[in-house]
């Protein structure tokens, strides 16, 4: 699943008691009582295999891969698995209509033929320390209102000073809300290339429509190799560069599975929230959710008209398209899953509990009234905040525009030199390459209309929309298009080289009178200056309560090895088994899924379920090789295990009990999507990729037999 990369992250809390299956533990702090239950489940490994920072084991083969998935090295020369979906914008900005590795896949027959990704890196973990004290010391002096507003930069200043003079990257992550302060050592390779890809009919086969969905046949992989210096040092791309040498690799098991066997999963989770409360919950639920899908709804289709017009377009929009998608289903399917399941009932439960522990107990006995004062006080500007983010902004040419506010400030502040001109040049490059104005424009007309409706009236930026009237009448969609024309049509922003001129010698004075820059100032000032003192507020404030909140639940929890943290990030493991499921009264869903459910699905020309015909051959012919699967004769495409993951993990490897690579986890199933807040550990799964597709479609579709042959198979 890939990383969540909305601004609401919300208060990522921590926590829960230790049940089989639940948990995404720190390799690092693998506590006996965990192991013990690892091997019960069926582990066949010590716990050193697993993590040790002296000798090779299974944590040195994993990498924090892009801005937000996991990757898996898999052969000496630095191989490298993840999923399709992680590799997508790489794969598609390698791409041109003309040599369209997304659409027609891609095979690096030797190593020349690999091709560089600039941009990409992948990270290793070196080591983790425990730095609670050394942080807790400096948060001495902070007063409590201030923590939240403060810590970010606190653990920066500390994680710079541990990195200075180093080749390493140092990152000092919060746990338990605050109650647990860890720091990672993490060396970073610049030089990663791609060197294979399935077309992405099968790569993202299914695409939205199956998308966090099982059953589910999806061939969510692509390949990458890291480079490193001749030195053996992490190096910028250099053609003559070397393969890395890892300290460890995967094998690759291609003995197949049986429903209940053993599965282990390492990865980098990005963010789950399973001590939310109940005031948190129900904002989610009224709210927040609600506003980003709708949001996303709109957008989305206006990207959409204009990618199937276009192979070019399609290429430019892929990757964000995607992004946007994914969670725009996801926010949907959570709350409706938040609701079937009862999570507010679950949830008031174990607050009350809490507060039945608490009672007498000064310090904790205010936490739930305080959490409530602070959520009624945001409550009536969440939704404001969610349209500027979501809706103004999530125009592209207005988020641009108001990045340069900064440069504004810079030039006020003197701070304004060659190497600040320089980043904001790089912004500009990045922005313009994006942009695809007829999308942008639509989007732009329909957020402001959206803003209009939506957003109570006296919180609208003043004399705003007074000024549309004259245009056309403001439930109409009219005064809207027209405005946005203007705007696409005046500003400098789109004109490459008035725009790089300014640059050379920024005049603000002309900046601000640039009319895409004044419509995207107008909302974020206005949002700015009168309603983000809420959002400090409320941030300061819940901060404040759930980290007190989760200082209590660890000071009542006797064995803390019953308590993993949430998701931040930082590489977890999570154990369960390969598991059916039944996802509601009457129906069973088998825990494989094969070739035969591809040719069911296929539907020639479709956008979403076409299929290469040589994979259509290769599957009627029953030309398997070696990646058959015995039990069912068949090719085993995806299985699910009942894992804890979440967004990050995507691209993890699933291990089997001897540490062999089976299947790549990608996705999580619908009716679990409740999962960042509670785990139903009767229908929460994990949905893999089988290995022996990946090796099929390598071998038999791709020719690619030289990565085969890097593999050890087991
Ligand atoms: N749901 C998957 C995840 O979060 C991403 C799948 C991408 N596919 C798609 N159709 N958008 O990792």
């Amino acid at each position: 699943m890939k990383k969540i990369s909305v601004f609401i992250i919300a208060l990522a809390i921590a926590v829960t008691n230790l049940k089989a299956d639940e948990g995404m533990w720190l390799p690092y702090l693998l506590g006996n009582k965990t192991y013990a239950d690892m091997v019960k489940h069926g582990l066949k490994l010590t716990k050193e295999q697993l993590y040790n920072i002296n000798k090779p084991s299974i944590k040195d083969a994993i990498v924090l891969f892009g801005n937000g998935c996991t990757g898996e090295i898999v052969s000496k020369e630095g191989l490298l698995f993840t999923n399709h979906h992680c590799g997508y914008s790489d794969i598609a900005a390698v791409s041109t209509p003309e040599n369209n590795h997304l659409k027609n896949g891609f095979w690096a027959k030797s190593k020349s033929d690999e091709i560089a990704c600039p941009g990409l890196s992948v990270q290793f973990l070196i080591k983790v320390e425990d730095v609670t004290s050394k942080v807790q010391e400096q948060l001495k002096t902070v007063a409590p209102s201030d923590l939240a507003t403060k810590l970010p930069s606190i653990l920066n200043e500390l994680s710079k000073k541990a990195s200075e003079n180093s080749i390493y990257e140092v990152r000092i992550s919060s746990f338990f809300k605050g109650n647990q302060f860890l720091q990672f050592t993490y060396l970073r390779y610049k030089d990663v290339r791609l060197v294979g890809t399935p077309p992405e009919s099968i790569g993202k086969f299914g695409g939205d429509t199956d998308n966090w969905e099982w059953p589910r046949h999806t061939g969510d992989f692509s390949i990458f190799r890291v480079y490193m210096g001749k030195d053996g040092k992490p190096a910028e791309y250099l053609a003559d560069n070397i393969p890395y040498s890892p300290n460890y690799f995967l094998p690759v098991s291609i003995k197949g599975f049986k429903d209940g066997d053993y599965s282990m999963i390492f990865g980098y989770p990005a963010s789950t929230n399973r001590y939310e409360t109940t005031y948190g919950i129900k904002l989610k639920l009224d709210i927040e959710n609600p506003s980003v899908v709708n949001l996303r709804d709109t957008r989305l289709k206006l990207m959409h008209a204009e990618m199937v017009k276009d192979p070019k377009v399609k290429l430019q929009l892929a990757g964000r398209y995607a992004q946007i998608a994914n969670y725009w289903k996801f926010f949907d399917g959570e709350s409706k899953q938040l609701i079937q399941h009862n999570t507010l009932e679950q949830k008031q439960t174990i607050e009350n509990d809490f507060q039945h522990w608490a009672k007498g107990k000064k310090e904790y006995e205010n936490i739930f009234s305080d959490l409530k004062t602070a959520y009624d006080n945001w409550r009536p500007y969440a939704k404001h905040r969610i349209y500027i983010f979501e809706g103004i902004l999530g125009s592209p040419l207005m988020a641009f525009a108001v990045q340069l506010n900064q440069l504004i400030q810079m030039q006020a502040a003197g701070k304004l030199n060659d190497k600040t001109i320089a980043g904001f040049k790089a912004a500009y490059t990045k922005f313009i390459k994006a942009e695809n104005i007829a999308s942008d424009k639509n989007t732009l007309a329909a957020m402001l209309k959206a803003f209009y409706k939506d957003i109570d009236a006296t919180q609208q930026p003043k004399d705003f929309y007074s000024a549309f009237k004259p245009l056309g009448s403001l439930d109409s969609d009219v005064p809207y298009q027209k405005m946005s024309e203007t705007i696409f049509s005046n500003s400098m922003l789109l004109d490459e080289s008035k725009f790089n001129t300014f640059l050379n010698n920024p005049d603000t004075i002309a900046l601000k009178k640039d009319i895409a820059f004044d419509v995207a100032s107008t909302f974020f000032d206005n949002y700015n200056n009168n309603y983000n003192k809420y959002y400090n507020n409320f941030i300061a404030e819940t901060y404040r309560l759930t980290n007190l909140y989760l200082k209590g639940v660890l000071e009542r929890e006797s064995n803390k090895e019953n308590l993993y943290p949430d998701a931040n990030q930082t590489m977890r493991v999570s154990y369960g088994n390969v598991k059916s499921y039944q996802p509601r009264d009457g129906v069973f869903y088998n825990q494989i899924c094969t070739s035969k459910g591809l040719l069911e699905k296929y539907k020639p020309g479709d956008l979403e379920f076409d299929m290469p015909e040589k994979l259509i051959d290769l599957i009627k012919a029953k030309d398997f090789g070696a990646y058959v699967d015995k039990a069912s004769n068949d090719l085993v495409v995806t299985f699910i295990t009942n894992n804890d993951i979440t967004g990050g993990n995507s691209g993890s490897p699933v291990l089997n009990a001897s540490g062999e690579l089976i299947g790549l986890a990608f996705d999580g199933n619908y009716e679990a999507l409740g999962h960042k807040i509670a785990i139903d550990k009767n229908l929460n799964r994990t949905i893999c990729l089988d290995v022996r597709y990946l090796l099929f479609i390598v071998d038999k579709l791709g020719g690619a037999k030289n990565l085969i042959n890097e593999l050890s198979l087991k």
